[in-house]
Parts: C-alpha cells; sequence; structure tokens
C-alpha cells in the first residue's frame, strides 16, 4: 500500500503540488490525468523520490518518510522508498550502447549485485513476458517505439518494484504501437502490479484504472472510478477536460 498524506511541492516560491493526500492499495491501477503542467509528472516522481516533497508524508509499504521545509531528507531513507519502484518513461530511455537483455540485467548486477547468469535468467524470464524474448540480443535502436517501451516495462519489473510508475508510457507511439504497449500494460494490471501511471490515453485508462484522479494547478480536483470520471464526472472542470480529450473512443463498460 502507498500513501500519501498532505504533499506539497515547490520549486523556489512556486507550488507545483499542493495538499495531495492519496491512498493507493495493493495490487490497484491509478491513472493522473489532467491539463499539461498539472503536475502529474511531479507528482510520479515525489513517489520515487527523484524530486523530495518539501512537505507530508509518504508511506511505501514498512517505509515511512516525513518531509519537514527547510529540512535535508536522509539519502538512506529515499534509497529504501526509491528501491521499491520502477518507472517507466514516455520516451524509453533505454541505454543505447546496451542489448535489450543487458538493458533489463543492468539494475540487477550493479545495484542488486546478482551474479550474471541469475540476472540473465530473471531478464529473459522478463522479456517473455513483454513478448520481446525474440529480441533479447537486440540494439535498442533496431526495436519500434513500441518494442523499445516494452523493453523499458521489462527494465522497471526487474528488481520486483512494489509499484511501476509509468509516465505517459504511450504518448511517443503510434496508435499501433501503442496498442502493444496498453496489452502489455493490462496483462501486468490483471496479474496484480500496483501501477500508478499519468496518461492522455483514454484507452489506455479506461482498459486498465482501478481509479482516476484528475489534476490540475498541483491541486486534486477529483478522484473516483475510471467509470465515473469518464463517464459521469461531477465537477464542471473535469467534465470539460475528459470532453476535450480526444480519443475517438466512447467509454464503455
Ligand atoms: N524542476 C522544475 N523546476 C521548476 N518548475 C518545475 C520543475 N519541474 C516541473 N516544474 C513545473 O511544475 C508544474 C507541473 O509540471 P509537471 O509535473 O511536468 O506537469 P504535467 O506532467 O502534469 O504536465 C509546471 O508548471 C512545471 O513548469
Ligand atoms: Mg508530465
Amino acid at each position: 500500500m502507498i500513501e500519501l498524506s498532505h504533499i506539497e511541492k515547490r520549486f523556489a516560491d512556486v507550488v507545483v503540488l499542493r495538499d495531495i493526500t492519496l491512498r493507493i492499495g495493493e495490487g490497484s491501477v491509478t491513472a493522473l490525468v489532467g491539463p499539461s503542467g498539472g503536475g502529474k509528472s511531479t507528482l510520479l516522481r515525489c513517489i520515487n523520490l527523484l524530486e523530495v516533497p518539501t512537505a507530508g508524508q509518504i508511506r511505501l509499504g514498512e517505509e515511512k518518510m516525513t518531509f519537514v521545509p527547510g529540512q535535508k531528507a536522509s539519502w538512506q531513507a529515499i534509497q529504501r522508498i526509491r528501491r521499491q519502484t520502477g518507472m517507466v518513461f514516455q520516451n524509453f530511455q533505454l541505454f543505447p550502447h546496451q542489448t535489450a537483455i543487458e538493458n533489463v540485467m543492468e539494475g540487477l548486477v550493479t545495484v542488486l549485485r546478482w551474479p550474471a547468469a541469475r540476472a540473465r535468467e530473471r531478464a529473459m524470464e522478463l522479456l517473455t513476458k513483454v513478448g520481446m524474448a525474440h529480441k533479447a540480443d537486440a540494439w535498442p535502436s533496431t526495436l519500434s517505439g513500441g518494442q523499445q517501451q516494452r523493453v523499458a516495462i521489462a527494465r522497471a519489473l526487474a528488481p520486483s518494484p512494489r509499484v511501476l510508475l509509468c509516465d505517459e508510457p504511450t504518448s511517443a507511439l503510434d496508435p499501433e504501437l501503442a496498442a502493444e504497449v496498453v496489452d502489455v500494460l493490462a496483462r501486468l494490471a490483471s496479474e496484480g502490479t500496483t501501477m500508478v501511471m499519468a496518461t492522455h490515453d483514454l484507452r489506455l485508462a479506461s482498459k486498465i484504472a482501478n481509479e482516476v484522479v484528475f489534476l490540475e494547478a498541483g491541486a486534486i480536483v477529483e478522484t473516483g472510478s475510471a467509470r465515473n470520471i469518464f463517464g459521469a464526472p461531477e465537477r464542471e472542470r473535469t467534465k470539460r477536460f475528459i470532453s476535450t480529450l480526444n480519443s475517438g473512443l466512447s467509454y464503455e463498460i
């Protein structure tokens, strides 16, 4: 379980996240939606502490951290939380000079100090799970965007994180390639992977999210089930935003 309580993030005098309180259940999928600049990426980066909140509290499994303005957070505590997260980025960010399987093995070998043979075995299992075993020895530059993103998902899952964080995982992809990534994420969701993802992709969000959080100007405007937020949002602001999502798909259950 992940709990964010009264999280605030400021960059100098600018408040980018304000009073974010969110509970993310084990095995659930939470979609963060909302206009660009609303704070979705910053919120994801606050969960894995790539950005350290200026105030509030995070609980991730057994670990709990409280942030106090002007007080430096402990590096060890940050690492303990970060190691329970995996992150998938919009632009994949594979290491270009490593093959697909080497990308997946990297963290296991360098951070967790696994022997190479064991890391390779685990990497191969994950590449199989994302349908990329046949490209294990391929260089990232020879893979399609959808294939690169599937390798990136395998890499993020390698250390068995408690939560998979995805920042617009399909938005750099053509619809057909996005669909193969949606399929992989949907399968992970059905297997009980806890996920938090920022996305504009209504197909992705409506297919796999249990909970949708609408974020604007750094604050939560509305939260609810995917069915309610996409089908019958309460707030006027949410309604307007949902109607601008150019999905071409009607939301159906
Ligand atoms: N490192 C930073 N320094 C200053 N401002 C930042 C930084 N990162 C993000 N911001 C600001 O925080 C706000 C939220 O950005 P972001 O989290 O990227 O939104 P979203 O992902 O919803 O588009 C924006 O106004 C952005 O300019
Ligand atoms: Mg963003």
